[in-house]
């Protein structure tokens, strides 16, 4: 325990991204943009407001343009998309979007599955994306997919991860986030992880992406921290998960994380009853129980009346103690 750390981390929001890609029924425009507007006073980095992806693909973001052109933008804020081509790139540009989270996965059969690519396609691909980007001044992301474990595959080497990060550095991106897609992460492959690739391109912004698919979200999530990761993707009430990768569930939970980090000492930058108020409303819009534990439980200091019968319980108390001193006077 580090209570006294007082150490900056960078909150970013994937909810409207990652969380309703995954959503059987349509959230309304209306309500996606409210929703991004009340998270943008709350202290993330980053909102990922969207993706541009196609609309067969993913029918639930086929608004991204209407969305992103709406909402308030809050100054310090990035408000990011996904972009898995050249078409998905040109939307984006379109509305002006503050940076490109261009996506390709470190495994070749999910990246067959999710972008009907070869990896080498899509690396073609997002070279010439990125090549756009840099002409409009726009910042770029990478997400590369599966880097602890791919659901079709089995484990994913840390030389392959290792080498798309070498190929898209090379190219001149901002930051890569390592994706823990369905949750195969563990916190030592974590800690090994993120330390060779922080260590290999110190110059990079690396962020950590995990899914809560087997309940180590929060402790690969601290392992990451505690290896040097500073940026965090995370997702309001937990939901989540890649439609095309199976057996994906929900991204760790955006306020449980937080609650977690905040009790841990670090800086997150977060409002935390802001947060808790905003997974209500993620709630309301996906209509289904969530997977976050804090809505539920309360932070750690909540407090909770004791039973209906605690002053009779008290009174006893008390009764057997004076009838203990009784007794020792008596002998
Ligand atoms: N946005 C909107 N439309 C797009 C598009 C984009 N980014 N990319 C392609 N399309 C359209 C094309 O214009 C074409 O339209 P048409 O049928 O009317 O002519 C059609 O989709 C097929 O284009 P094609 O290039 O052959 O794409 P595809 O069908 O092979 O799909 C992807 C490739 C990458 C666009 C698609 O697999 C995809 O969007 N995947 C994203 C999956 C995802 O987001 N997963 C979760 C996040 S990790
Ligand atoms: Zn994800």
């Amino acid at each position: 325990m580090n209570p006294g750390n007082n150490q900056r981390l960078y909150i970013n929001e994937v909810a409207t991204r990652d969380g309703f890609q995954m959503e059987g029924h349509f959230i309304p425009t209306d309500d996606k943009i409210a929703l991004i507007d009340q998270l943008g006073t709350l202290g993330y980095a980053k909102i990922e407001v969207t993706s541009f992806t196609s609309p067969k693909a993913i029918p639930a973001l086929r608004d991204g343009e209407e969305v992103m052109a709406r909402i308030a933008r809050q100054p310090g804020v990035v408000y990011t998309a996904l972009v898995p081509n050249l078409r998905g790139a040109e939307r984006a540009l379109d509305v002006h979007i503050d940076e490109f989270n261009v996506v390709m996965s470190t495994s070749e059969t999910h990246n067959l599955s999710n972008l009907r690519m070869t990896r080498e396609q899509s690396f073609a691909q997002l070279a010439e994306v990125i090549g756009l980007a840099r002409g409009a001044n726009v910042p770029v992301n990478v997400s590369l997919s599966c880097v602890f474990g791919c659901p079709t595959e089995g484990e994913v080497p840390q030389e392959t991860v290792m080498g798309w990060i070498d190929r898209f550095a090379a190219l001149g991106v901002k930051g890569i986030t390592l994706c823990d897609t369905t949750g195969m992460a563990y916190p030592t492959q974590v800690q090994t992880l993120c330390g060779a690739a922080m260590a290999r391109h110190p110059g990079l912004e690396f962020t950590a992406h995990f899914h809560n698919t087997r309940a180590m979200g929060l402790v690969n999530t601290v392992a990451a921290v505690e290896a040097g990761i500073r940026r965090i993707d995370m997702s309001l009430g937990g939901i989540g998960g890649c439609p095309y990768a199976p057996g994906a569930t929900g991204n760790v939970a955006t306020e449980d994380v937080v609650h977690m980090l905040q009790c841990m000492g670090y800086d997150t930058g977060m409002d935390l009853d802001g947060l808790l108020a905003a997974a209500a409303q993620v709630g309301r819009l996906v209509q289904h129980d969530l997977p976050s534990q804090l809505p539920r439980a309360g932070h750690r200091l909540t407090r909770h009346q004791p039973p209906a019968d605690f002053p009779e319980i008290v009174a006893r108390a008390a009764a057997r103690d004076a009838k203990r001193d009784t007794t020792e006077t008596l002998s």
